[in-house]
C-alpha cells in the first residue's frame, strides 16, 4: 500500500520538528512552501568550497548546536564522487565540553549508543586527536532519518561530529588545515558505518549544493550551486539496505563499455549543470557501474524510474546505495512524480514515503557560546 500520511520518523523532542511532532521532510507529495528564492551560482565554474562558518577562530567556546541536513551520494553516474545536498531531512548535534565524554541519542535513528561507534562521536573524537585535544565532550544528537535509507544518514552525522569538534576547539575555519581535518575526521566517520572511505554524501552535507570529490586520497572538492528550478523527489521504501552490504555486491571489474557509459554521463550531468540544462542533468542520471548490481536489494526500482519518467521527471536514480530512489524533476511536476515513485514501488507491494526538497546550502552553526 502506498502512504500518504505523513510519518513519525524522528523523535517529536528534536530541534528539527520541535512543535510539529513529525518531520517535516516527509509529508504527502506536496511542495513545501518557498523558504527563500532560488539561488544560482554567481560564477558558472565550480568553486572550491570554504568551510561553512566555525566562531572566530581562537575565541572561547564550551558549546556548538550544528544543523547537518542529509544527502544523496552518486547522482547517477558519479558513483562514489557525485552528492546532492538536500534541505532536508537533517541531524542536529550539540556538542559541550565537559569532564568525561558522553553520548545521547535521540530520534531513534537504529544508530550506535557506543562513543567509539556512533560515527558522529567517532569522527568528533578523530578531529580532537588530529587537533591533539583530549576529547572530553558531552554530544547530544538528534537523528534526522535512520540509517540504512539511502539518503547518507551517516554522512550527516559524521560532518556533524567533525565540523561540531572544529567550532568547539574553535579552529580557523580559513585554513586548508582544518578543513583537511574536518574531511579527514568524517571519513573517519564514514568508515566505521559502512567499511568504506567513500565522502560523496559527506561533502555534500558539508558543503551543500552539489559536490564533485574530485580525488578522494586528496580530500580535493568541487562545489556547484545548481540551476534554479530543481526539485529533488525522494522515495522512502519500506526496505533497508546497509551500505556495506550494498558495497559487497559490487563486482570488482566492469565491463568497459560500463565504464565508457559512466565517464560520458558524469561529464554531461557536470555539462548540464554548469549550462543550466536541467533535462540534461536528467537524462545523465544512467548510471552501469553499481545500481544495476543493486537491483536485487532493491525491488521495485525497475517499476519507480518507469513511472517516474512517465510522470515527467528529467531522471530517475538510485539515491546512494539505496533504497532511497530520487527523481529531478520540474518544481510544478513534484508531486505528481513523487506519486509516481510510490506507485512503482506498490506494484511490489511495497509502502513509500515521500518528500520533495530543494538543493540543501549544507552544514550550519546554529547555535555556540
Ligand atoms: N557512494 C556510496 C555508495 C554512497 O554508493 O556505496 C553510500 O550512500
Amino acid at each position: 500500500m502506498v502512504s500518504t500520511a505523513a510519518t513519525s520518523v524522528v523523535s517529536s523532542a528534536s530541534p528539527e520538528t520541535a512543535g510539529t511532532g513529525h518531520s517535516p521532510y516527509l509529508h504527502p507529495a506536496r511542495p513545501r512552501p518557498l523558504a527563500r528564492p532560488d539561488r544560482c551560482s554567481a560564477s558558472p565554474f565550480p568553486t572550491l568550497p570554504a568551510l561553512p562558518g566555525l566562531p572566530g577562530a581562537g575565541e572561547q567556546v564550551s558549546f556548538v548546536r550544528l544543523r547537518v541536513p542529509l544527502s544523496i551520494a552518486n547522482v547517477g553516474p558519479g558513483f562514489d564522487h557525485f552528492g546532492l545536498c538536500l534541505e532536508g531531512p537533517a541531524d542536529v548535534l550539540e556538542l559541550r565540553r565537559a569532564r568525561a565524554a558522553a553520548l545521547e541519542v535521540y530520534g531513534d535513528g537504529g544508530v550506535p549508543r557506543d562513543l567509539k561507534r556512533n560515527v558522529a562521536t567517532v569522527a568528533a573524537q578523530e578531529l580532537f586527536r588530529l587537533a591533539g585535544e583530549p576529547y572530553r565532550v558531552e554530544a547530544r544528537l538528534w537523528k534526522g532519518y535512520h540509517g540504512g535509507s539511502g539518503i547518507g544518514s551517516s554522512g550527516a552525522s559524521a560532518v556533524a561530529g567533525a565540523l561540531g569538534a572544529a567550532s568547539l576547539l574553535a579552529l580557523d575555519g580559513s585554513k586548508s588545515e582544518t578543513l583537511s581535518w574536518v574531511l579527514q575526521a568524517a571519513r573517519k566517520g564514514e568508515r566505521v558505518a559502512s567499511g568504506s572511505d567513500h565522502v560523496d554524501n559527506a561533502a555534500a552535507s558539508l558543503f551543500g549544493g552539489f559536490t564533485l570529490v574530485e580525488a578522494a586520497d586528496e580530500l580535493r572538492i568541487h562545489r556547484i550551486v545548481p540551476p534554479e528550478g530543481l526539485r529533488i523527489v525522494v522515495a522512502l521504501p519500506d526496505l533497508r539496505v546497509e551500505t556495506r552490504k550494498a558495497r559487497a555486491v559490487l563486482p570488482p571489474e566492469v565491463p568497459r563499455g560500463d565504464a565508457v557509459n559512466n565517464a560520458s554521463r558524469a561529464g554531461a550531468l557536470v555539462l548540464g549543470l554548469l549550462r543550466g540544462d536541467l533535462p540534461l542533468v536528467g537524462r545523465s542520471l544512467v548510471d552501469r557501474l553499481a545500481e544495476p548490481y543493486r537491483e536485487v536489494l532493491v525491488p521495485g526500482l525497475p517499476e519507480a524510474r518507469t513511472h517516474g519518467l512517465a510522470a515527467g521527471a528529467w531522471g530517475v536514480a538510485l539515491a546512494g546505495s539505496g533504497p532511497a530512489v530520487f527523481a529531478l524533476a520540474p518544481d510544478e511536476l513534484g508531486t505528481e512524480v513523487a506519486a509516481a515513485l510510490a506507485n512503482g514501488f506498490a506494484e511490489k507491494n511495497i509502502r513509500a514515503d515521500t518528500f520533495i526538497s530543494r538543493v540543501g546550502e549544507g552544514a550550519e552553526l546554529v547555535g555556540w557560546g
